[in-house]
């Protein structure tokens, strides 16, 4: 990574942006020492966009309705990414599976966070699945980027209790509360080269990480 700026930042959305939203306070704030340079979602219209208009980030809609197939709107993608030289790519809230292809192209420097203790729950209506499980705990993971959905190697969890009478929204807002703190902190890690990929593992600090990632503590921060 160049010394003589801060680390660049691609952050991907699809909706609301409310981890993009923990990424720009963290970067005004100092606990992430990174610039976003680009906010790129395949929505028009969505709050998220509304996000970086406001904090002066350059943004733009990639439409994959556009696009003939996942192929052609990966490769779309993945240039207009790589204009803006990302360090670390951020998958937020970004509703697309991607291919193999555009997932290699940024290999050990794209993450995604997903609101379950994977490997439990991997795909969609996660909350409403760990209720109906009956699951004491949920949370979520940060973790690197492979083709297989939502598998690849975690970074960071951070777990909540599911209380009696929780629905999906209120489990939900819980969790959202937790993500907003791991995933700039795993960036800030990566950016501070404390985190690396190697051959498949995560290490922070020198050190593989646990299957699930580490723990998340507020000590950490
Ligand atoms: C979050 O729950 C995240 O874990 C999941 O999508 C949601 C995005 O929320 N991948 P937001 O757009 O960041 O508010």
């Amino acid at each position: 990574m160049p010394h003589n700026k801060r680390p660049q930042l691609v952050v991907l959305i699809s909706g609301s942006g409310s981890n993009l939203q923990a990424f720009i306070d963290a970067s005004e704030n100092g606990s992430l020492d990174a610039d976003i340079a680009a906010v790129i979602s395949n929505k028009a219209g969505v709050m998220g966009l509304e996000r970086a208009d406001n904090a002066g980030i350059a943004n733009e809609v990639i439409d994959h309705k556009q696009f003939a197939d996942r192929e052609s709107f990966d490769a779309e993608l993945a240039d207009r990414i790589e204009s803006y030289k990302p360090d670390l790519v951020i998958l937020a809230g970004f509703m697309r599976i991607l291919t193999p292809e555009i997932v290699d192209r940024f290999a050990g420097r794209i993450m995604n966070i997903h609101p379950s203790l994977l490997p439990k729950y991997p795909g969609l209506h996660t909350h409403k699945r760990a209720i109906e499980a009956g699951d004491t705990t949920a949370g979520v993971t940060v973790h690197f980027v492979t083709s297989e959905l939502d598998g690849g190697p975690a970074i960071i969890q951070a777990e909540v209790p599911i209380l009696p009478g929780d629905d999906e929204d209120t489990l939900a807002s819980r969790v959202l509360v937790q993500e907003h703190q791991i995933y700039p902190l795993a960036a800030q890690w990566f950016c501070e080269g404390k985190l690396t990929l190697k051959d498949g593992t995560p290490e922070l600090n020198g050190e593989p990480l646990p299957i699930s990632g580490t723990k998340f503590c507020s000590e950490k921060l």
